[in-house]
């Protein structure tokens, strides 16, 4: 078998057999393939699409390319939750703590940014001291001492996924049915969950920009749940404008830290309730889920949930003083209004170019090697079918650089749509795929 055969047949639209997908994974984990070669392949799924047999192929394939955890001694009922990606999208570090609260062990690896997305170890590591790179053994013994531990992708779990998900940000093949399917459910089967909530989002600010799409990589990843023996359930979530106020790694920290308090934007809220009371479903610790919701909003409002967070950064390192008391944290020296210039309703704000503008600040990475800037980013203080008057303030920019500010203040504006008659508030839950 070669690498170039392989190649050439998913170029022109040739099926891949198992021993083909299993044979590139191999090698080009073990560094045997070359970035280019795997990019032109990758590129080549992309184009090309793959069927259901070959994704879960590669899905295993992937799973199978480093170490296996067994989180049995939690049980049978461990739960995982992971996401496809958004703007704004803090659930993660709001939703975790609440369920680790209510008893239900939570052992998460997350990603970074991929493309215009944020992601939640980038986010994390913008609390000083925080460690996302934790052995194994570590990450055990956390969840075993405070029922929970977030840590990103340690190499030796699905490594042929870090390496893929890291490429494919830098060729523009993020927003692929296969590619993505394959790349979560690696992780989650590896992971050693036996329970997946997944939120897939939607929307021009998700890599599925429709509900049809959408549903049919909700459905593929139901499917691949299925085969591995993983109750799957997806939520999916409307992204057309960011999720909540803030964009960029430590503001949506300081957003998720206000949630816990009680503080929670509106959509934030349903997504974090819906996916949530799945999760304590799924988990067995409830069959209703209006029930499951009150749990939630229990478990806030007496506390629980936030000092579940301030255990979880403290047992990883972390300064707790900073959740304690936010105005520690870091600012970029900018901090430049966005300000309205007509009266009227917001009807739109385009959360996929938000996440371009705040990448291009400094919060996301152009090439996988970049650097990210944890203190850059948007703060948006009106959203869509909310009321504005000329000379009010949209939304703030965070820049570390003032014509970088300016500039992003400007798009910004440009891309707040405003017209003359209200518009209904967006449903956020859209759809759910058992
Ligand atoms: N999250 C992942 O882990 N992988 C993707 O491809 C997209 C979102």
């Amino acid at each position: 078998m070669n690498i170039l055969e392989i190649i050439a047949k998913k170029r022109d639209n040739k099926e891949l057999s198992k021993d083909e997908i299993e044979y590139f994974i191999k090698e080009y984990t073990n560094g045997n393939i070359t970035d280019y070669q795997a990019s032109a392949l990758i590129m080549a799924i992309y184009i090309q699409g793959m069927n259901k047999e070959e994704i879960t192929n590669l899905t295993l394939a992937m799973a199978h390319s480093g170490e296996m955890l067994d989180l049995s001694v939690f049980g049978k009922n461990v739960v995982d939750k992971h996401s496809t990606g958004g703007v704004g999208d803090k659930i993660t570090l709001i939703l975790m703590p609440i369920i680790a609260s209510l008893g239900i062990p939570v052992a998460k690896m997350s990603g970074r940014g991929l493309g215009f997305t944020g992601g939640t170890i980038d986010k994390l590591e913008s609390i000083p001291g925080y460690h996302t790179n934790v052995a194994i053994e570590d990450f055990i013994k956390n969840v075993q001492q405070v029922g929970i531990s977030l840590i990103g992708q340690t190499l030796n779990l699905a490594p042929a996924d870090k390496k893929i998900y890291a490429l494919r940000d830098t060729i523009s093949c993020t927003d692929s049915i296969p590619l993505i399917a394959s790349s979560i459910m690696s992780k989650k089967i590896a992971a050693g969950a036996n329970k997946i909530v997944l939120d897939v989002t939607c929307g021009n600010g998700a890599f599925m920009q429709t509900k049809e799409e959408a549903r049919e990589l909700a459905k593929v990843m139901n499917d691949i749940g299925k085969l591995a023996g993983k109750e799957t359930v997806c939520i999916i979530t409307n992204m057309n404008e960011p999720l909540g106020s803030a964009v960029g790694n430590n503001l949506e920290v300081i957003e998720a830290i206000k949630a816990l308090k009680g503080q929670m934007q509106e959509d934030v809220e349903k997504v974090v309730l819906e996916l949530g009371a799945y999760m304590i479903k799924i988990a067995g610790m409830g069959e209703d889920i209006e029930e499951n919701k009150k749990k939630i909003q229990e478990n806030i409002k007496n506390g629980k949930a936030y000092k579940k967070l301030v255990q979880l950064v403290e047992n990883q390192g972390g300064d707790i003083s900073y959740i304690e008391n936010i105005e520690k944290f870091k600012k970029a020296k900018f901090k430049i209004p966005v300000i309205c210039e007509k009266d009227g309703y917001i009807e739109e704000i385009p959360a996929r170019k938000v996440g371009e503008i705040s990448a291009k600040l400094g919060a996301g990475r152009m090439r996988k090697e970049d650097n990210i800037d944890e203190t850059v980013g948007i703060t948006i203080l009106k959203k869509v079918s909310d009321e504005v008057n000329e000379g009010e303030i949209l939304a703030y920019i965070h820049a570390n650089d003032e014509k970088l500010g300016n500039d992003a203040r400007d798009e910004l504006n440009k891309i707040y749509k405003i017209g003359k008659e209200k518009v209904q508030k967006p449903n956020v839950i859209l759809d759910i795929i058992k």
